[in-house]
């Protein structure tokens, strides 16, 4: 039996290079595992707590599909879908949300975080929580369970929404009987953070991605606004918490990355880092660069794919959710009813009972 995994990823911003280092490359790897099974989708109803324009959805959306596919999804030998595709989800959702205490969604991580904002800022704890947010880990939880994975590969920020995962399928369990499988998190982001441009940690909130699929010349020059010391060229440096450095690393060779790493102590200007790194990114981004523009011309291609990739998945949702509704009452003693038309009835004005038509 393979391993099946499955990953979602929120279509709320233009993929960046932090992105692709921490965590698009590293699944990407795990679905080429022959003792795997990838389910990768696009979770844009998780999206939808702060995306709130349906044009702007539509966009990431197609971006981060088009993303994928350049970088090597293999969508015949991976479940490459859109979460909104699979409404089983969303049923699942609601049968899950009654089994989950309203404590347990207290306690997360995103919820909370937006509470103490509003505290440090004055605010009442609700501002800004929409039910979207609050209801998250339950969304999530679906996304998960409805397909029995084994490990979702996530980044450190998402544990804790794998082990909520956990808590609601063993509580739905208990009620139930066991009908879901306790999935594990499998951290696959690499534990160095990818700096921004200006050498924290890089993320769409800092203002400080390079998107990975920018122009060349755009890329140049956000690779040379890129943010270093004042040290003189001819100087020493240090490659431990060099933000060119890192981004080196990612794009070159273990050789090239040996080399630079000498050209460091012996003294190396930034001007000639920056020109070597733009080189290996570039020469790494060529291609995915040119496929990603031309799924976005042509975006029923795009379509396409994610309408067969939920035609493949569609029915282990539809097998899965039929007994989750049968264990909790919702599908009634008439296997019929849900094959053929049903026959219309009529009442009898005189008894108070019905016959058929
Ligand atoms: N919460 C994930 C993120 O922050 C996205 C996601 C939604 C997800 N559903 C999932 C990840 C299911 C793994 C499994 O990007």
């Amino acid at each position: 039996m393979k391993e099946r995994t499955i990953t979602g990823v929120k279509p709320t911003g233009t993929p960046h290079v932090g992105n692709y280092i921490g965590a698009i490359k590293p699944a990407l790897d795990l679905a080429k595992d022959e003792n795997r099974e990838a389910f990768y989708f696009i979770a844009d109803l998780h999206a939808l707590n702060s995306i709130q324009n349906g044009t702007q959805l539509k966009q990431l959306t197609y971006e981060v599909a088009a993303t994928w596919l350049a970088l090597g999804l293999d969508p015949e030998t991976s479940m490459f879908y859109r979460q909104s595709d699979i409404t089983e989800v969303v049923q699942l959702q609601w049968v899950l949300s009654s089994v989950t205490s309203k404590g347990l969604m207290n306690r997360a991580h995103a919820y909370k975080a937006r509470v103490d904002a509003n505290r440090s800022e004055g605010k009442t704890d609700d501002d800004r929580v929409n039910m979207g947010l609050f209801n998250y880990p339950v969304l999530m939880a679906a996304d998960i369970l409805l397909f029995q994975a084994d490990d979702v590969p996530v980044g450190k920020d998402n544990i804790q929404h794998i082990e909520m995962a956990r808590d609601i399928a063993g509580s739905y369990n208990n009620y139930y009987g066991t009908t879901f499988k306790l999935p594990d998190f499998f951290i696959t982001e690499e534990t160095a953070i990818i700096p921004g441009l200006d050498g924290r940690k890089m993320s769409k909130s800092y203002d400080n991605t390079i998107p990975l699929f920018v122009e060349e010349a755009k890329l140049k020059k956000l690779v040379n606004r890129i943010t270093t010391d004042s040290l003189p060229p001819d100087a020493p440096k240090e490659v431990e918490g060099s933000t060119l450095f890192s981004l080196y690393r990612a794009f070159a060779t273990t050789m090239e990355t040996r080399q630079m790493k000498d050209a460091f102590a012996k003294g190396i200007s930034y001007g000639e880092v920056k020109r070597e790194l733009f080189a290996v990114m570039n020469r790494e981004l060529t291609e995915p660069r040119l496929k990603y523009q031309e799924l976005l011309y042509n975006k029923n291609i795009i379509d396409r794919l994610l309408a067969q990739g939920a035609e493949k998945v569609r029915p282990i949702a539809k097998e899965k959710l039929s007994e989750v509704n049968q264990r909790i009452g919702l599908i009634l003693n008439f296997p019929s009813i849900l094959v053929v038309k049903v026959k219309p009835m009529v009442k009898l004005s005189t008894t108070q009972t019905w016959k058929e038509a």
